[in-house]
């Protein structure tokens, strides 16, 4: 089985762990994107009120992402989901072997990894590495055992 990974990111944190990951499973990463500006503290206000009205976002993938086998989606969490972006992708894509991966700042998890694995039918297994509890280490193992 191959994979490939998805990320966004705002600030870089999952982009680090992303290409951590790739570099060491093999698996390419790619970075979804949308077309919206989120730097600076007007990014942060727009990103906490498009996460509040769920906006579908239009998003860009490079196409090859998509043909693996299983799909590594890593996006952080903003307030009680994934980033706008990865919200639209998870809605809008047919491939049905997905593993999501959430990374936040300090607020508990667990709830949002629930939620997120009872909604979609695709999304096989949840993970949450949260700077916090200084967990990226224990969860990326986790993780490159599950794509084995
Ligand atoms: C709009 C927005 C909402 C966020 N909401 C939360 C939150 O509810 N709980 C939390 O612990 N972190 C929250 N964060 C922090 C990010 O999830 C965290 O810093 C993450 O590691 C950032 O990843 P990135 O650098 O790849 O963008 C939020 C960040 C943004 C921009």
């Amino acid at each position: 089985m191959n994979q490939s990974i998805i990320y966004f990111t705002r600030t870089g944190d999952t982009k680090t762990k992303a290409l951590k990951l790739g570099k060491e499973t093999g698996a390419t990463a790619y970075q979804l994107k949308d077309d919206e500006n989120w730097q600076g503290p007007m990014g942060l206000l727009k990103g906490l009120w498009l996460s509040l009205i769920n906006k579908k976002m239009t998003i860009k993938l490079d196409d090859e992402a998509l043909k693996a086998d299983q799909l590594v989606i890593m996006s952080p969490l903003w307030l009680s989901g994934p980033a706008p972006a990865v919200k639209t992708l998870l809605d809008s894509t047919t491939h049905e072997n997905i593993l999501l991966v959430i990374t936040n700042h300090a607020s508990p998890i667990d709830g949002v990894l629930k939620k997120y694995r009872a909604k979609y039918a695709s999304v096989k297994k949840c993970y949450g590495i949260t700077i916090n509890k200084n967990n990226a280490e224990e969860v990326l193992e986790q993780l490159k055992k599950d794509m084995a």
